[in-house]
């Protein structure tokens, strides 16, 4: 994944397209010319993935990794779960601003969603993950999140007589399969499961001239047009790049809090200070507050922070609310997920602490 700096190169695009605005009559005509230049910069999301990291994930291994995801025992107090939060009834996230972990202790930063996390080219505000089956191994481990260690994981899986079974079925050819690791790499297949197909925006992406309203395609083409694009493209609309949070104007401390200088604390390089991961767009209707500060609660106001933060652009009210109900088209269908019911412990399992 590259670091890039950044010129914007839209302008030739942007006249572009504010003809097409101008010109068009109906709301067909301007849906089938902003399909044009969209189909150029976002892919719909698909209907299923198949593999992850080049290998093909089976049925046992989601079955595996969805217990895992739901079992609060993977964590130290044996209170805290996955799904605490990344609640996949809402839309894989809490709706908090920090996430509240063991013994109440709250992150640094707000929790992203799961759902299409697949997607992203790297994982975390600051993309220290390379991929979810590295990703999952952090909040396990971490103090202020589920706060175990991978001996403890180990050994409380290994008290429980059904998940030998469930991992022995997932990952047939390991002389040991009850591993932390392969705990990971369940919980990475059961998040390939974690998609939204089917969004307004998709169906428009595949050719419906009346999946999105007038408001919604203005929306599109002031997005396209202003230089959102600059960043968010792709089939989560960003999760691809790292771009300076606040690239023209650095945003309130409240909203970019000066001690969290996102990539340079990976990288070490003072070049990368407030680097972050362009944000995945996807379902983020659903996913308040925002930012990796988590202190703005309400979409349009995280659209006019984004447009003078990074464009340096005052936009009108009306500006914003097309753009607004645009990110409103990104919302897909939610994954349909039944609770599991987990293994029972046993008299050698660890007791909550
Ligand atoms: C106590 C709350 C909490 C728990 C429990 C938790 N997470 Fe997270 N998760 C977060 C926060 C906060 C972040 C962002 C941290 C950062 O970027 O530094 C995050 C980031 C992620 C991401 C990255 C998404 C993205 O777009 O970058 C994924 C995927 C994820 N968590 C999955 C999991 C899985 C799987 C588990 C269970 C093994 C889990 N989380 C447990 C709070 C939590
Ligand atoms: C120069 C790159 C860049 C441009 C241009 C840009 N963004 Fe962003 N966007 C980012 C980055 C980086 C983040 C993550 C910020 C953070 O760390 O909280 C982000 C975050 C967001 C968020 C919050 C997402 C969340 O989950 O909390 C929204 C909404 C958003 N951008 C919309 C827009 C819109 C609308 C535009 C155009 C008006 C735009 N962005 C222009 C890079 C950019």
């Amino acid at each position: 994944m590259k670091r890039f700096v950044v010129t914007l190169a839209c302008a030739g695009l942007a006249v572009a397209i504010s003809s097409v605005m101008a010109q068009s009559s109906s709301v067909a005509e301007k849906a089938q010319e902003l399909r044009e230049m969209a189909v150029n910069l976002f892919q719909p999301i698909p209907g299923s993935v198949t593999e992850v990291r080049g290998q093909a994930i089976s049925q046992p291994q989601i079955t595996l990794g969805k217990a895992l995801y739901f079992d609060p025992r993977l964590s130290r107090s044996q209170t805290i779960s996955c799904n605490s939060c990344h609640n996949l009834g809402t839309a894989g996230v809490d709706n908090a601003s920090k996430s509240i972990g063991h013994n109440w202790q709250r992150g640094d930063r707000n929790s992203p969603t799961v759902l299409n996390a697949v997607f992203n080219a790297a994982q975390f505000w600051d993309g220290r993950a390379a991929d979810l089956k590295e990703q999952a191994k952090g909040p396990l481990v971490n103090p202020v999140e589920m706060n175990s260690t991978e001996e403890l994981v180990e050994s409380t899986l290994r008290s429980i007589p059904g998940y030998a079974d469930m991992f022995r079925q997932a990952f047939p050819s390991d002389p040991q399969p009850v591993t932390f690791d392969n705990a990971a790499r369940a919980i990475e297949a059961f998040e390939t499961t974690l998609i939204t197909p089917n969004s307004k925006f998709d169906q428009f992406l595949q050719g419906s001239d009346t999946a999105m309203n007038a408001q919604e395609l203005q929306g599109l083409s002031l997005f396209m047009e202003e230089g959102c694009i600059t960043c968010h493209t792709g089939v989560n609309l960003g999760g691809q790049t790292f771009f300076p949070f606040g690239l023209i104007n650095k945003p309130h401390p409240s909203i970019l809090p000066t001690e969290d200088t996102g990539r340079a604390g990976v990288t070490k390089q003072a070049e990368d200070d407030y680097f972050f991961r362009v944000a995945p767009l996807r379902n983020i209707a659903l996913t308040a507050p925002y930012f990796h500060s988590g202190q703005i609660w309400d979409l349009s106001e995280a659209v006019s922070v984004m447009s003078d933060a990074q464009l340096g652009q005052k936009l009108s009210p009306e500006d914003v609310g097309a753009i607004t109900s645009f990110l409103g088209t990104l919302t897909g269908d939610q994954p349909k997920v039944e609770y599991p019911l987990l293994p029972p412990s046993s008299g050698s399992t660890p007791r909550p602490d």
